[in-house]
């Protein structure tokens, strides 16, 4: 099929994640090409991107830097592994690079494919580590109640979202959730099991696809503490928070944070090839390092890969040399207060924002429990408008690129109410 031809999406043999495939299979949204925050589908209609995509596109759309550091790498060194002693030179800076931002004393990277990857290597890795330090039975994974943390078996298994563990069985043994605020029930819950039963607590700052949820004050700070408190790692999952999404390189830097082990993805690439890691705290790392320790026989095949950490390497100059992270910060107000102007519509009863460039609109409960299917409609409505939004649950999210304008800000506000109108209308 050529570039500009059009696939027959009523015959796909395509199956999309998280969608009702009956749905989909006739009605499928093409998206034909993209440039800063905005997409074009199939007619060279534009859409506001404010999503960036799945939470990951920070620097905007159609950056040639990428794709020229991209075949440049290519054409010198496309692929090969990291695994036992072999190295290349993009990973080991792109290691370097990420060790020296985060918020962690002597930090180590160890590169995954995506963020699910990502959160099953750090509980293995929290497993293994009381391995190594002789408490093996601190196997206890403590998660948040909304916690999203990607569909492979561990993230599944300490999903917060009930209907993302519906029908799966148990794929690992020993994980509690606690509430998403009260960081008195994380204690609750170590005290229950038994510290010495528990390896690590894991949080997303901001909770992202569980509803949009801002931690309420303190409530991070806390939880980080309890962790100390009881020897519990503390996992801070930044899949979507880091890369400037908080205004930070991590969200962990905007409450203080100091985390065991960091999980990230997305926003390191921009998503422009797909990449996710883990970053390990000095302490965290010490007994696999030195002699005697028992080795981390984990690993992804594309761990390392040299052409997707060049990828990254680019994004990072992008959003260091165009101060990404400082606009995502003077930009977080300007986008809470569109949401909030949209709380005067009758469709919406609340908005979600304030901490880093994301917010979520909530639907009104009385014209959702009328119509279960009201959020995806007013998600199709609102992309009608010219503007593509996130649903989740009984909200809709939003999460532009970094590099929006504050024109654009209000032009999603715009979108959001003309396709409510329509939903109601
Ligand atoms: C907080 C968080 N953790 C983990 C994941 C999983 O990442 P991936 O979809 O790259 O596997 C996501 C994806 O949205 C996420 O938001």
């Amino acid at each position: 099929m050529s570039a500009s031809a059009s696939p027959d999406t009523t015959s796909t043999r395509l199956w999309h994640p998280f969608a009702n495939m009956a749905d989909v299979k006739n009605q499928a949204f093409l998206v034909d090409r993209a440039e800063g925050v905005w997409v074009y589908d199939q007619d060279g209609r534009q859409y506001l991107d404010a999503t960036a995509s799945l939470w990951y596109v920070n620097i905007g759309h159609g950056r040639r830097e990428i794709a020229d550091a991209v075949a440049a790498q290519m054409s010198r060194l496309d692929a090969f592994n990291v695994f036992n002693d072999y190295t290349n030179r993009p990973a080991e800076e792109l290691a370097a690079r990420l060790a020296a931002l985060a918020p962690m004393d002597d930090a180590r990277v160890f590169f995954t494919s995506g963020g699910a990857d990502s959160i099953e290597t750090a509980a293995k890795l929290a497993r293994l580590y009381w391995v190594n330090r002789g408490q093996p039975q601190r196997t206890h994974l403590l998660s948040r109640g909304q916690a999203y943390h990607g569909t492979h078996g561990v993230g599944t298994s300490i999903a917060g979202i009930q209907a993302n563990r519906d029908g799966f069985g148990e794929m690992i043994a020993d994980t509690t959730r606690v509430s998403n605020e009260d960081p008195e029930d994380l204690r609750d819950a170590i005290e229950r099991l038994g510290a010495d039963r528990v390896a690590a607590f894991f949080a997303e700052p901001v909770i992202g696809a569980g509803g949009l949820i801002p931690p309420k004050p303190g409530y991070l700070e806390a939880v980080a503490k309890i962790c100390r408190e009881y020897d519990v790692l503390f996992v801070a999952d930044e899949v979507i928070c880091g890369f400037g999404r908080l205004g930070h390189w991590f969200g962990s830097q905007r409450f203080d944070l100091r985390p065991d082990l960091i999980t990230f993805a997305k926003g390191v690439t921009s998503g422009y090839l797909p990449l996710g890691g883990v970053i390990a705290a000095g302490s965290v790392a010490e007994p696999f390092w030195t002699d005697g320790g028992r080795p981390f026989r984990h690993g992804p095949t594309y761990s390392g890969h040299p052409t997707v950490a060049a990828a990254a390497l680019a994004n990072l100059d992008i959003l260091e040399r165009e101060d990404l992270l400082g606009r995502s910060r003077e930009l977080e107000q300007p986008l809470f207060d569109v949401l909030r102007s949209l709380t005067d519509h009758p469709a919406v009863s609340e908005a979600r924002g304030g901490v880093g460039l994301l917010g979520a609109v909530e639907l009104d409960a009385a014209l959702l429990a009328e119509e279960p299917g009201l959020v995806l409609r007013a998600h199709q409505a609102i992309r009608a408008a010219g503007v593509i939004t996130r649903p989740l649950g009984s909200a809709l999210a939003v999460s532009p690129p970094l590099t929006i304008t504050t024109e654009q800000v209000d032009l999603i506000g715009q979108g959001i109410r003309a396709g409510l109108d329509a939903t109601l209308s």
